[in-house]
């Protein structure tokens, strides 16, 4: 069928100078909480990252905050407290919920091939926040009933028939900054939080990656001077 079509998105954050932008993360963060909240846990993520620079960089206060206004956290043997800052956000486990979406971006790939030899790869980057993009985006709008569950078609999703109904349609949340709330704007800005969530140092790895390399290619040219000079008498 129509299975495994994945839209390239220009994402900020792609290139050896990406860089996150801001406003966005932080607009996915209202989606993930709108929206995916209530059925994907991000477990592996501290609340208090939020305050990160290069993240979506909320002040401190909020991050608390917003930790507060998240599930309990259960303690077993006495009640459960608050959730704190520098607990992590909730799982989510049970009947209809979804998988994690901690490391999602990493955990798939959009690209393959051609022939197993990794080249779109190469041109067009792994493709995991293509793949969340094109999950979001890439409803037909057909259903069937499969042993008991409703399974909608999906562009994108491999066998072509996913058990998430469509998540988001226009309009659905309203933005502060006064930003597109199209499925399309929202799926975007969603798709980078869950980046953000899965390379959360990807800045910092980017520009120490730039700086070794400056170094080294500075290092090269004082090498070759080096060896120019020492065997001069002997060539
Ligand atoms: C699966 C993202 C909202 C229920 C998934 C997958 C992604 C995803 C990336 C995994 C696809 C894969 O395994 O390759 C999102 C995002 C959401 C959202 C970004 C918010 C915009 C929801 C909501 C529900 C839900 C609100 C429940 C009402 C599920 C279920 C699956 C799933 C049950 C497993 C589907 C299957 O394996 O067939 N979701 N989701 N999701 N999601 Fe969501």
């Amino acid at each position: 069928g129509a299975e495994g079509h994945i839209e390239d998105v220009d994402f900020s954050f792609e290139g050896p100078f990406g860089k996150y932008d801001q406003l966005q993360l932080q607009r996915g963060l209202q989606v993930y909480t709108e929206v995916c909240s209530a059925c994907h846990g991000l477990k592996f993520v501290p609340i208090r990252t939020l305050a990160d620079e290069g993240g979506p960089n909320l002040p401190a206060d909020q991050a608390r905050a917003y930790a507060g206004n998240l599930d309990e956290v259960e303690v077993p043997g006495a009640d459960a407290r608050p959730r704190e800052w520098t607990d992590n956000f909730p799982a989510r486990s049970g009947d209809g919920t979804g998988p994690d979406l901690s490391l999602m971006t990493k955990a798939r790939a959009g690209f393959h091939g051609p022939e197993g030899t990794g080249i779109n790869q190469f041109v067009k980057g792994i493709g995991g926040p293509e793949y969340l993009y094109s999950i979001l985006t890439g409803y037909t709008g057909e259903t069937k009933e499969e042993a008991g569950s409703t399974f909608y078609e999906n562009k994108a999703f491999p066998g072509g028939w996913i058990a998430m109904a469509p998540p988001l349609s226009d309009d659905q949340v309203s933005f502060a900054d006064g930003s597109p709330t199209t499925l399309d704007a929202m799926a975007k800005d969603v798709t980078a939080f869950l980046m953000w969530t899965a390379e959360p140092k990807m800045m910092d790895r980017k520009s120490a990656g730039f700086i070794a390399v400056a170094f080294l290619a500075l290092l090269s040219v004082l090498l070759y001077l080096t060896n120019k000079k020492l065997w001069a008498r002997v060539k």
